[in-house]
């Protein structure tokens, strides 16, 4: 039998992985935890930090997985005359490193943010020319996450700018985790993997299906940035991971195209960053969010991105090796009408043979198959499977 596409890739990715990528220890698996941006913008303060950090504790987000607090855009104050970084005095009274102790004493990791240019998206002083001074202040701080973002960069190289922070961070004197936020503009999948941890490949997710929805012009849809992952696959790994962008579960999506969204980002090996207000999420915002089987596929230790396998449309079938032989399949219905969907083992690589298939959202073993599966998917939904052949 001709191995199938599929299979080619999955080999190709095993065997190669990127040529070089950053070895500072972190991210061998997609980082998770939670980010201020998608639900508060700039509406940070201490106070909401704290809240966060507890109710991170409190919901058993943390105990899931989700252990780095990041605080987005707007948190800057003023540099002094040593040109060292403060925040602002008025949101962060205490400080940030008493706001990290606060953190770290939940069991959390803390996380920053800046901008490779003279100012952060919304204003605020960046990096540009200050990467050695900004790095020894977050280290200083105890920080454990930069995400380093891309307004006014006129002119500016992606890779020397990124590069520049990457070395001042590793001379810092503490292991930063580094998030480039280039937007995939310039094709940061080929140069990424050895200046950061993860890169964003597009750019920002809005709360919405599609692109027609969204509210923002600078926001795109769940599944346009689902349509711009395809090809990114090889780039991916163990420290080194594609960013589709932050979750927006919880933030107005349904509740079926939550668990898709949350889907469709643990099948890509994605960042698991929340962005809703876990102080007051409701049951089922939760419990996609804490899925642990769910989660489990982003965790999975072989780090391998999972791929579209075949595209009918409205219908889709993705696919990701999982540690052990094992694979996650998602059945996607993009259209307005539920409808069946099947897909043969062959699609997979595989020859005809029993597999357990264990149904992730309605946690119920589905019981052996030979050689196809199909289950009825619901319009924005999927079925994710995890496929397991008997020995
Ligand atoms: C950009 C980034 C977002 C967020 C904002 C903050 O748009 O892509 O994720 O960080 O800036 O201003």
């Amino acid at each position: 039998m001709r191995p199938s596409p599929f299979a080619v890739f999955t080999a190709a990715v095993l065997a190669c992985g990127p040529a070089r990528a950053l070895e500072n220890g972190l991210a061998r698996t997609p980082p998770m935890g939670w980010n201020s941006w998608n639900k508060f913008q700039c509406d940070v303060s201490e106070t909401l930090i704290e809240q966060m950090a507890d109710a991170l504790v409190a919901t058993g987000l943390r105990d899931a997985g989700y252990a780095y607090l990041d605080i987005d855009d707007c948190w800057q104050g003023a540099r002094d005359s040593g040109g060292f970084i403060h925040p602002d005095p008025v949101r962060f009274p205490s400080g940030m490193k008493a706001l990290a102790s606060y953190v770290h004493a939940r069991g959390l990791k803390f996380g920053l943010y800046s901008d490779a240019g003279a100012q952060t998206c919304a204003k605020r002083p960046g990096s540009r020319g200050f990467e050695q001074a900004d790095a020894r202040q977050y280290a200083s701080w105890d920080v454990d996450y930069l995400k380093y973002d891309w307004c006014y960069t006129d002119g500016m190289s992606a890779p020397a700018a990124y590069g520049a922070m990457r070395d001042a961070l590793a001379h810092a004197g503490r292991p930063i985790l580094f998030s480039i936020c280039e937007w995939g503009k310039s094709q940061p999948w080929t140069w990424a993997p050895s200046v950061g941890n993860l890169w964003r490949t597009t750019g920002d997710i809005g709360i919405c299906w599609e692109k027609k929805a969204c509210k923002s012009e600078w926001t795109t849809g769940v599944m346009n940035i689902l349509d711009l992952q395809v090809g990114l696959e090889d780039a991916a790994g163990p420290g080194h991971w594609n960013d589709p962008d932050m979750l927006q579960v919880g933030n107005g999506l349904s509740d079926t195209e939550d668990r898709t969204h949350f889907s469709l980002w643990a099948l890509l090996s994605a960042p698991l960053l929340a962005g809703n207000d876990i102080r007051s999420m409701s049951a089922a915002t939760r419990e996609t969010l804490t899925n642990r089987e769910v989660i489990a596929i982003d965790q999975d230790p072989l780090g391998v991105q999972g791929h579209k396998v075949r595209d009918d449309g409205a219908e889709e079938v993705w696919a990701k090796p999982l540690a052990g032989g094992a694979m996650a399949v998602i059945l996607l219905n993009r259209g307005e009408a539920p409808v069946r969907i099947r897909f043969a083992w062959m699609e997979l690589g595989w020859s005809a043979r029993p597999v357990a298939v264990r149904d992730l959202w309605r946690r119920a073993d589905l019981g052996p198959f030979r050689e196809a599966f199909s289950a009825e998917v619901a319009p924005h939904g999927v079925v994710l499977v995890r496929l397991t052949p008997s020995r």
